[in-house]
């Protein structure tokens, strides 16, 4: 996609603008990058604010302000009110103490200068990073502003797979490293050399105030950068207040120079200094295969314009591309579970440790709360309460396959989490709300209209089609219902927790189960009472689906006029008696009677008693696409709700209007403890 790769290209010139820009209006030596806070406010010029802060900044390049690793840390309070200014300066493990200083002391003229008047202020350059605020930043782990930049030259499209491959391992070893660092220095570096593959060089830092889970952390959402940046290039890296890395695929790093930390070196110390054949790195850079591109500032503010406009967009698509926390692995590949996995920490920090703020809802297996990841994603993570009685590896592979499933009307599976008990799934997030908080709400219930309702029957049936056709692995949903159709900003349906039988070991193929999952309401008769499920399970619950989307009523509490009666037994004798209509939802104001009228009648199909009746969701898509396809008379729905439903039942969980039984003795499955009243069920316990 060109445009994709214009605003890539874009994307990496902005830094280099500004350098030029500033270069060309005859400033200080440029920072690769540098960001004036404005959120902290400003200082008037000579003030006592400015005095103070060139005393502090003057003063941090000393000996008194540094750990001895390349790390200062400074503060000043000022006289006249309790307010305080902090630096904190941060040189690249492998810089000598006297390039460190130096660097420092150019940023502490360039940054006042460069952000005249601003209270707060970040620049960095290769060597050195110098950041200040008046308010405290010492051991506050920060993850923006962030920017990256990268090399220009591409991996062949041979070799990609390969260096990606490489490159996630090469990461993921030095990230953990890094966070192990201690309190003196979080750096280290590392090189891998697949025999087919360039040798890639890579380091990361973190700055040493910053606990081991938050480097991690902030590494974990800078990897998460790459591809809006440099996928696919022979170099990249991204800077973050709190953490940056690099990967070149030539020497970056000079490991002779890297202080040794002292005494009991910490389990992951970095590599000892490999014995390099004389490092080449100054001449090599000077070649500079980073990016290097002339640009007038004329044609720079063109440009400028131009990204702006293309940058907003594309970054949301690619935002929608990045999946992985260490990018890079595709999916198909068997070795990606550890690219899927999370770490607990991080999302229970993404989620403000499960706070009730958070919590979204009660999804069917458990509670599902919002979170953000420090890439700025946001996430929805199930916390699953139900034992799911399989292994880790089991769960692992499992998991693997259900995230393969991507399709634009399915809930995307980002990942997911173990931790001793603990099992997280980790999804998209979906900015609406469910389809029943909406079509069942009396007053968002209108921002449904009959095109909008259309739509989101069309795009349940081409998720399911893929869940049931065309995906490889065949998918049946069990339980589908309007709880668990999500609605996103452009009002479109995703289909979420299809797969959970698969994720819980329950045979998926179609057959007999002794375990049920499923909502009362929604289940087909020959699955709630005897465990047969096969897709036309599925059709029978869309089918449910379909008359509440017309109806704009529950299938077990409809209301007309004074009675409260059940949607398919009412909408049956409406059928009979051609009263049909009165079935539609009084709030559709518009839209075609005749569509309206149809979709009546395919509900009524896919509700059929007789399983081989009820037609296939292709077949459904068919009458829903074309009117000359003739729709079959509807024989009478099933009707088991009629029937006496015994109580007495091994009930595994439950909640507001899930029933999962699992009974063992297949005799004992022939019946559902049916919740009398959905709301009343809310607030159960759930078993661990
Ligand atoms: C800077 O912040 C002030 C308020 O503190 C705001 O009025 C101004 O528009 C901001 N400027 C920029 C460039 O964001
Ligand atoms: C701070 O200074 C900047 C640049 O000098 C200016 O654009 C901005 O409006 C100022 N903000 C406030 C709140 O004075
Ligand atoms: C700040 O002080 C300098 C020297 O003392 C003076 O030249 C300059 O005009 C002053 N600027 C302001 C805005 O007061
Ligand atoms: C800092 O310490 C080094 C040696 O540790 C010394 O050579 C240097 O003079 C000191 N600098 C200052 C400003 O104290
Ligand atoms: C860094 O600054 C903070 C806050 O001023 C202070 O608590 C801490 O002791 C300082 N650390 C070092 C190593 O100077
Ligand atoms: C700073 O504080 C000291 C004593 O606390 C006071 O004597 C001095 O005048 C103050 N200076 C300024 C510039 O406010
Ligand atoms: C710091 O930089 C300034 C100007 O760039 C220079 O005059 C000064 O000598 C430098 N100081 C040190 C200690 O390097
Ligand atoms: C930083 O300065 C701004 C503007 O003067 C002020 O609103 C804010 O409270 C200050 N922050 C702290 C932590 O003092
Ligand atoms: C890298 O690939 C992009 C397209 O994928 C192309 O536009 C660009 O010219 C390539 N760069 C080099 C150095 O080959
Ligand atoms: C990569 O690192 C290993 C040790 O970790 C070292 O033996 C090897 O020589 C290095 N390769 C290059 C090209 O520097
Ligand atoms: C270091 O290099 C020397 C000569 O280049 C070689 O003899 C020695 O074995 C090397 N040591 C290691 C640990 O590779
Ligand atoms: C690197 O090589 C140059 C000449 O090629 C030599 O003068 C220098 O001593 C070498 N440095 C190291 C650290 O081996």
């Amino acid at each position: 996609m060109p445009a994709m790769d214009t605003s890539r290209f874009l994307f990496c010139l902005l830094p280099i603008l500004f350098l030029m820009i500033n270069q060309a209006l005859g400033q200080v030596p440029g920072f690769l990058y540098h960001f004036c806070i404005n959120k902290s406010g400003n200082y008037s010029t000579n003030s006592t604010y400015q005095t103070n802060l060139n005393r502090l900044l003057s003063s941090l390049p000393s000996n008194e302000s540094s750990n001895g690793y390349g790390f200062y840390n400074a503060s000043y309070r000022l006289n006249s009110s309790n307010e305080h200014i902090y630096a904190i300066g941060l040189c690249r493990g492998d810089v000598k103490a006297e390039d460190c200083r130096s660097c420092l002391n150019n940023s502490r003229y360039a940054l006042p200068q460069l952000c005249p008047n601003q209270k707060e202020a970040i620049g960095w350059y290769d060597n050195c990073m110098l950041r200040y605020s008046n308010r405290s930043i010492y051991g506050v782990m920060e993850t923006s502003p962030s920017f990256y930049m990268w090399n220009k030259n591409n991996i062949s499209s041979s070799g990609l797979d390969g260096f990606n491959q490489e490159l996630s391992k090469v990461l993921a070893s030095i990230r953990s490293e890094t966070a192990a660092g201690g309190s003196l220095r979080k750096f280290a570096f590392r090189n891998t050399s697949a025999p087919t593959f360039q040798t890639i060089f890579a380091f990361a830092q973190c700055t040493p105030d910053i606990s081991e889970q938050e480097c991690s952390d902030c590494l974990v959402g800078a990897f998460g950068d790459i591809p809006n940046c440099c996928d696919g290039k022979e170099g990249g890296r991204v800077y973050r207040p709190s953490c940056y890395f690099r990967f070149e695929v030539y020497r970056i790093i000079d490991p002779t120079t890297v202080k040794q930390l002292p005494s009991p070196p910490p389990i992951h110390s970095p590599p000892p200094s490999t014995n390099t054949t004389n490092t080449s790195q100054g001449s090599k850079r000077s070649k500079s295969r980073t990016v290097i591109i002339i640009v007038v500032p004329i044609i720079a503010s063109l440009v400028l314009l131009m990204f702006v406009g293309i940058c907003l967009r594309v970054r949301k698509a690619k935002k929608k591309l990045q999946s992985n926390l260490i990018p890079g692995e595709d999916a198909d590949e068997i070795g990606s579970a550890e690219s899927l996995q999370f770490n607990f920490d991080t999302i229970r920090v993404a989620t403000d440790g499960f706070s009730e703020a958070n919590k979204l809802g009660q999804g069917g297996f458990g509670s599902v709360y919002k979170g953000g990841l420090l890439n700025g994603e946001e996430i929805a993570v199930k916390r699953l309460s139900v034992n799911s009685g399989q292994g880790d590896l089991e769960f692992k592979n499992e998991v693997l396959l259900v995230a393969k499933l991507q399709h634009r009307n399915l809930v995307r599976l980002l990942g997911f989490c173990l931790e001793g008990v603990e099992r997280l799934l980790i999804y998209e997030f979906v900015p609406n709300a469910s389809l029943d908080h909406i079509i069942f709400d009396p007053i968002k219930r209108a921002q449904l209209d009959w095109d909008r309702r259309y739509k989101i029957i069309v795009g349940i049936t081409r998720g399911l089609i893929y869940l049931h056709e065309d995906s490889r692995l065949r998918i049946i949903h069990r339980d589908l219902k309007a709880s668990n159709i999500l609605i996103d900003e452009e009002m479109s349906p995703k289909i979420s927790d299809f797969g959970m039988a698969k994720l819980f070991g329950v045979d998926q193929t179609q057959g007999n189960t002794s375990r049920i999952v499923g909502t009362y309401g929604y289940m087909a008769p020959e699955y709630a009472m005897h465990g047969h499920f096969s897709v036309k399970s599925d059709v029978y619950s869309f089918g449910v689906l379909v008359l509440e989307i017309v109806s704009g009523q529950k299938n077990n509490f409809f209301r007309h006029g004074e009675n409260v009666e059940d949607l398919l037994s009412y909408a049956w004798k409406c059928w009979r008696e051609g009263t049909a209509s009165n079935l539609i939802d009084p709030t559709l104001t518009n839209g075609s009677r005749n569509e309206i009228m149809r979709c009546i009648h395919i509900g009524l199909l896919c509700v059929q008693e007789n399983i081989v009746d009820r037609p296939t969701m292709n077949a459904i898509v068919l009458m829903l696409n074309s009117y000359s396809v003739t729709l079959p008379i509807p024989s009478q729905p099933a009707f088991f709700r009629d029937s006496n439903i015994g109580s007495d039942m091994s009930l595994g969980w439950k909640n507001s209007s899930e029933v999962i039984t699992t009974g063992s003795d297949r005799s004992k499955s022939n019946s559902v403890k049916a919740p009398e009243n959905e709301v009343s069920l809310i607030t159960e316990v759930h078993p661990r």
